[in-house]
C-alpha cells in the first residue's frame, strides 16, 4: 500500500519524507491557503522533497479552464498530477489532460458511479473522501469496497486514493479493503506508529538493562 501525505505543509512533508515511506503528496486550495504562500512555490518545494505524485489542484470551474491550468501545473515537475473535481466540465478536462499523458485526479468523489465515470475518462487516480461520508453518519469505506470491486470487474488501472482520513482506523481499513493509497495528515502517519505497548516495553528493556550493571 501506498502513503502520501495529505498537507501543504513543507516542514511537515520533510519530516514525513525522512522516514523513507512516503510515496506522494496529495494538496487542496484548503491546505494550501492553510499556508497563506504562494501555490506554485509551494508545489515546486514539495517536488524537490518527495520522489512521488505531487498533486495539485486546478481552481477553474470550465473544462478549458481546468485543462489550461493543469496543462500549467504540469510544467512545474515530472511529478506533477493534476487534481480535478468531479463534474462534467471535470470529466471532461481529465479525459483532455490523459490523453495528453498527464497524471490526473479525480477529487470530491463520494460515489461509485462519479469514481466510474472518472476511470472510463482515464484518471490515473480517484479521491473518494471517507471521512466526509463518516460525516453523514454513512459508513465511507463501504465507498471504497464498492469502487474496488467495479474497477477489478472491468480491469480498470486508476488507483484509488482514499482521501479525507481522519484516523488510525481508516487507515486499517484501507489495508484490509486492499486500496492503492492512503492520504494522510501528519497526525494520523505519527499514531500508527505509536503504541503505548512499544513505550512500556523499551522502557523496561532499558530498566533492566541498567539494573545489570549495578
Ligand atoms: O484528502 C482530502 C482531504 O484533504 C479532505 O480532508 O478532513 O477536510 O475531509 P477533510
Amino acid at each position: 500500500m501506498k502513503i502520501f501525505l495529505d498537507t501543504a505543509n513543507v516542514e511537515e512533508i520533510k519530516e514525513g519524507a525522512s522516514w523513507g515511506i512516503v510515496d506522494g503528496v496529495t494538496t487542496n486550495p484548503s491546505l494550501i491557503a492553510k499556508e497563506g504562500r504562494d501555490f506554485e512555490t509551494v508545489i515546486k518545494e514539495i517536488c524537490e522533497i518527495v520522489d512521488g505524485p505531487v498533486n495539485a489542484e486546478v481552481v477553474g470551474l470550465k473544462t478549458e479552464e481546468m485543462i489550461t491550468e493543469g496543462r500549467k501545473l504540469r510544467e512545474l515537475h515530472d511529478n506533477i498530477c493534476v487534481k480535478i473535481p468531479m463534474t462534467v466540465d471535470g470529466i471532461k478536462a481529465v479525459k483532455v489532460l490523459s490523453g495528453e499523458g498527464t497524471m490526473t485526479n479525480v477529487t470530491l468523489i463520494f460515489s461509485s458511479l462519479q469514481a466510474l465515470l472518472a476511470a472510463k475518462a482515464g484518471a490515473t487516480f480517484v479521491s473518494p473522501f471517507v471521512g466526509r461520508i463518516d460525516d453523514m453518519a454513512m459508513p465511507g469505506m463501504d465507498l471504497i469496497a464498492d469502487i474496488s470491486q467495479i474497477y477489478e470487474n472491468y480491469g480498470y488501472e486508476t488507483e484509488i486514493i482514499v482521501a479525507s482520513i481522519r484516523n488510525p482506523l481508516h487507515v486499517v481499513d484501507t489495508a484490509l479493503y486492499g486500496a492503492d493509497i492512503a492520504t494522510l495528515p501528519m497526525k494520523v502517519l505519527h499514531q500508527m506508529a505509536k503504541h503505548p505497548l512499544t513505550d512500556r516495553g523499551i522502557e523496561q528493556f532499558l530498566k533492566d538493562w541498567e539494573s545489570m550493571k549495578s
